[in-house]
């Protein structure tokens, strides 16, 4: 046989494998995409959220991937379809031209010989590239492995694997936990932090870069526990805000210290200095936590035209979800924007939420007993004399779960009391005393004042929503209702 026989012979058995491989992902993709739209039939309504990101069918975890692209928001979530439960990670896809109004894409990624872990986005020319811990299941103790993989899109709604993956195989230790990655550029370099554990079970986050996105060069140890903040550091994120430093992260393993910490795992940050020659990042003030509510882990940021935006998984590890007998289990916090204020951050809602607002449900003074019922959904701005004490019920027209907020004027305390399951923290208004709550099927987000205290919670209740006060004083309430700002 001529040789350029032989070689055309072997071009096309190349050609047909690729095509073959490639109408075999198309078909895996279609079927999937089948499956969701089939199955979203059967969810039960109830508790969907109306303005929140939840996955089309089955389960979420943490937000991924938020980045901006072509004309929209993109955030990717982690993601198991066939169950309500947590599976074999995917990365589920929605986009956004607002940041409020949320449509649903194609799964995004889905699991090969990897699952696929969380990570981030960022824009390279004209690709999406997607760096995520890729996890393995492995034969020898701990029976796992996780590395960093990489994933491009030209259309950012399909998306391939680079075939050389990992890209970062390995910590420079040896030890095993590796996950998170969170990527950014600055000046000729590609930088990313990943969350990870000292051979010794402490957290801490390791700060890499990079000129191409494939070969990776380890830089230093970001931030470590001291041996009290908790034995892994997930999710970590690292931006700069005022001219100061943030490290976000969500450590493992915190012990309840009064009023603090009281979740499964925490969000929280520390705020620093941080120097680009010595890759020094210098702590100025302690870990704090990020929102005081039951259901808020994972953060992921957004630097969107010199706002820092934030958004969380609205739920938490090792507790029930009571929305999986329906179809469908987590979300996303509504957007937020992150301000440094002295030696804190302040968590704002978007101006853009404004835009939801669809009618009025009151406007003016809100005394003992009386009630407000919402459609589902609400928006409510309370003002309150903060000398004397103020208790609101949010209950379901239909019982269910019932849910209290207090402000206790002699402790300075906002407190969220989900049946006996208290959170509360100390409240120093800084500008505005107002309280804005926003509602949600079932979940709340309460900003305090100009977001120095928050809180995000589920709750179920049955039915409607009904808003009732127990509080001694009149209080002011300007409520809406709210559109809905994301797909059945
Ligand atoms: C995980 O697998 C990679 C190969 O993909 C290997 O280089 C690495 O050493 C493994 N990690 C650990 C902690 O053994
Ligand atoms: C509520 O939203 C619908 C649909 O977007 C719109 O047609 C209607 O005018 C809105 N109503 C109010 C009072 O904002
Ligand atoms: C609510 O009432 C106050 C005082 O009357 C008024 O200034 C405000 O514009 C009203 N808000 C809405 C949304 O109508």
């Amino acid at each position: 046989m001529a040789a350029w026989i032989s070689s055309l012979l072997f071009l096309c058995v190349i050609a047909s494998v690729h095509l073959k491989y490639l109408s075999e992902d198309e078909d895996a993709k279609r079927e999937l995409a089948e499956y969701i739209q089939e199955t979203k039939k059967s969810i039960n309504p109830r508790w969907r959220l109306h303005y929140h990101v939840i996955p089309p069918v089955g389960w979420m975890n943490d937000p991924n991937g938020f980045s901006y692209y072509k004309g929209e928001y993109h955030l990717f979530f982690q993601y198991y379809p066939y169950d309500s439960v947590w599976g074999p990670m995917h990365w589920g896809h929605s986009v956004s031209p607002n940041l409020v109004d949320w449509r649903e894409l194609p799964t995004a990624l889905a699991p090969d010989e990897e699952m696929c872990f969380s990570g981030s986005a960022l824009v390279d020319g004209d690709k999406l590239v997607l760096m995520y811990t890729g996890r393995l299941n492995t034969d020898t103790d701990p029976f796992y492995n996780e590395t960093q993989y990489l994933a491009f899109s030209d259309d950012g709604v399909n998306f391939y694997k680079y075939e050389g993956n990992p890209v970062l195989a390995r910590t420079p230790d040896g030890a095993y936990d590796f996950r998170d990655p969170k990527i950014w550029k600055y000046g000729d370099y590609w930088y990313v932090v990943i969350g990870s554990s000292t051979h010794d079970a402490r957290g801490r986050v390791l700060l890499y870069r990079s000129q191409n996105l494939y070969d990776w060069e380890f830089l230093t140890v970001l931030g470590e526990s001291n041996g009290e903040l908790g034995y892994m550091w997930e999710c970590p994120d690292f931006f700069e805000l005022d001219g100061k430093y943030i490290l976000l992260m969500s450590p493992q393993g915190l012990e309840p210290q009064g009023d603090r910490y009281k979740n499964t795992h925490q969000t929280g940050y520390i705020i620093g200095s941080f120097n680009y020659e010595t890759f020094e990042f210098v702590p100025e003030v302690d870990f704090q936590e990020l929102d005081f509510g039951h259901d808020f882990y994972a953060t992921q940021t957004l630097d969107a035209d010199g706002k820092r935006i934030v958004a969380g998984w609205f739920s938490m590890w090792e507790l029930p979800h009571p929305e999986d007998v329906d179809g469908w289990a987590g979300a996303i916090t509504i957007m937020r924007e992150l301000k440094l204020s002295g030696n804190r951050l302040l968590q704002q809602p978007l101006d853009e939420m404004l835009s939801l607002r669809n009618g009025s449900v009151h406007n003016g003074s809100f005394n003992k007993d009386e009630s407000l019922v919402f459609e589902k959904t609400g928006e409510l701005i309370i003002n309150g004399d903060l000398e004397q004490k103020i208790e609101l019920e949010i209950a379901g027209t239909n019982g269910g779960n019932n849910i209290w907020i207090r402000w206790e004027p002699e402790v300075k305390k906002v407190v969220v009391d989900r049946g006996g399951d208290v959170r509360q923290v100390e409240w120093s208004p800084i500008g505005s005393r107002s309280w804005r709550l926003f509602l949600d099927a079932s979940s709340l987000e309460l900003f305090c004042g100009e977001g120095e205290v928050v809180f995000s919670t589920r709750f179920y209740p049955d039915g409607d929503l009904r808003v009732n006060s127990f509080s001694d004083q009149s209080l002011n309430v300007e409520a809406h209702k709210l559109r809905r700002s994301v797909p059945v």
